[in-house]
């Protein structure tokens, strides 16, 4: 079954975006996946198309109605493969990691509620089955970049997107660390020459030698990481 990303917008018209471009365009194109991007306005009342109202208690700001972000979050799950999960980006969120994205990519797809204003009606993540998301501690204009990043990490996951498999388990976070430094011709450039040991031909001292390098930089930039997995595989 084609993997599914369903998205719930206000801006319809800002997807696929950058995701109908590079590998996730071609796998786009090739129906490698599919992508449903639903406007939410299409389930307001008024003649006006509006989905937000003055926050109940005051305050600044707007918040996403309840019934009309229900509605739309309804239409699709039915349009959706059964068991597809629900995700409102939101910087409250669970934060994503790569364990997270494997998980969505080994699914069905995802159905990603992207908001605007201030938020949305508490009411509605409580009724409805919906996790939300963050991809990290800052604060976007909206859930529709998120909702890029988030169907971007899947895709690249989804069989034949990424041309060779062994990319995968090469990269940061497949082992816990961060990668490598790479090098590629000319050997000697601005007076920087490419490391002797990747030169020598010797796969296992190279293999060590990328495993110290991507040991070292974890434990520099990412002591929350190396503390977490690094540190018991070494
Ligand atoms: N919407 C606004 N900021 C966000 C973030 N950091 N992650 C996910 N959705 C968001």
């Amino acid at each position: 079954m084609t993997w599914k990303a369903t998205v719930l917008t206000l801006f319809p018209e800002m997807f696929p975006g950058p995701l109908g471009h590079s590998l996730a365009g071609k796998a786009l194109a090739d129906g490698v996946w599919q992508l449903d991007a639903i406007d939410i306005r299409d389930f307001a009342h008024d003649k006006h198309r509006s989905v937000d109202d003055t926050p109940a208690g005051g305050g600044a700001g707007m918040v996403m109605r309840a019934d009309i972000a229900a509605a739309a979050i309804d239409t699709a799950k039915a349009k959706a493969p059964a068991g597809t999960p629900t995700i409102y980006l939101s910087p409250r969120g669970t934060p994503l990691t790569q364990a997270g994205v494997e998980m969505l990519a080994h699914g069905p797809g995802v159905i990603l509620l992207c908001g605007r204003f201030e938020g949305l009606d508490q009411r509605v993540l409580d009724a409805r089955e919906i996790e939300e998301v963050s991809i990290g501690d800052y604060v976007l204009s909206g859930g529709d970049l998120a909702a890029h990043v988030i169907m971007d990490a899947c895709v690249r996951l989804l069989p034949g997107v990424v041309g060779n498999a062994g990319t995968h388990d090469e990269e940061s976070f497949a082992a816990g660390l961060l990668e490598y430094p790479h090098y590629t011709r000319p050997r000697e450039w601005e007076g920087h020459a490419i490391p002797d040991v990747l030169l020598s031909g010797d796969h296992e001292k190279i293999a060590a030698w990328r495993r110290e390098q991507a040991e070292a930089l974890t434990k520099t930039r990412r002591p929350d990481l190396w503390e977490k997995h690094g540190k018991a595989k070494s």
